[in-house]
């Protein structure tokens, strides 16, 4: 199975690729990306970005059901991946400490931090209602989508992607 998810990550690289392909604005890129990765993955029932905005993230493109407009820096799995900027990887919701619920059907949840220079821009996020959905394919698997995210950002430097922190108001 493992090899197999390796090879879906692959496509969806090279689907992301062709998706972002001449398009700056962060928005629909990021709209664009979670659409690719709800209907290709299996067994989520939410993908979505949040973006720093000063000591919070704001809910950002998603597919799913509604969820939470702005999160703390530190609390919940993506807080902490924003706090950590580190990848947070949670086989069963029930036994983080500070798991924020969205939809009581979500059982574990992978949180990827957008790392630029040092500076944390945001978090992708993915929940399933499976446990132990996510495993350290999924990991490497989302950490190379997020970079494939930012490198592509990157040919424009006015994009508001930079202006995080709430200054782009
Ligand atoms: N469970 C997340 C909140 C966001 S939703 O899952 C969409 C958290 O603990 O940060």
């Amino acid at each position: 199975m493992a090899a197999d998810k390796s090879g879906l990550y692959r496509d969806l690289s090279r689907q992301l690729a062709a998706l972002l392909a001449g398009e700056p604005d962060p928005i629909a890129n990021a709209a664009n990306t979670v659409a690719l990765i709800y209907h290709t993955l299996p067994d989520l029932n939410w993908a979505g970005f949040y973006f720093c905005d000063g000591p919070e993230l704001v809910l950002g493109p998603f597919q799913g059901k509604p969820a939470c407009a702005r999160i703390a820096i530190g609390k919940g799995v993506c807080g902490t991946a924003a706090a950590r900027a580190a990848t947070v990887l949670v086989p069963d919701v029930h036994d983080f400490s500070g798991h924020i619920t969205c939809d009581p059907d979500s059982r574990s949840e992978l949180a990827v931090p957008l790392v630029e220079a040092g500076r944390v821009l945001g978090v992708l996020d993915l929940d399933s209602p499976l446990r132990a959905r996510f495993d350290e394919v999924d990991q490497a698997g989302c950490e190379r989508l997020v970079a494939q995210f930012l490198e592509h950002h990157r040919q424009y430097p006015n994009c508001r992607l930079w202006r995080n922190s709430g200054d782009q108001k």
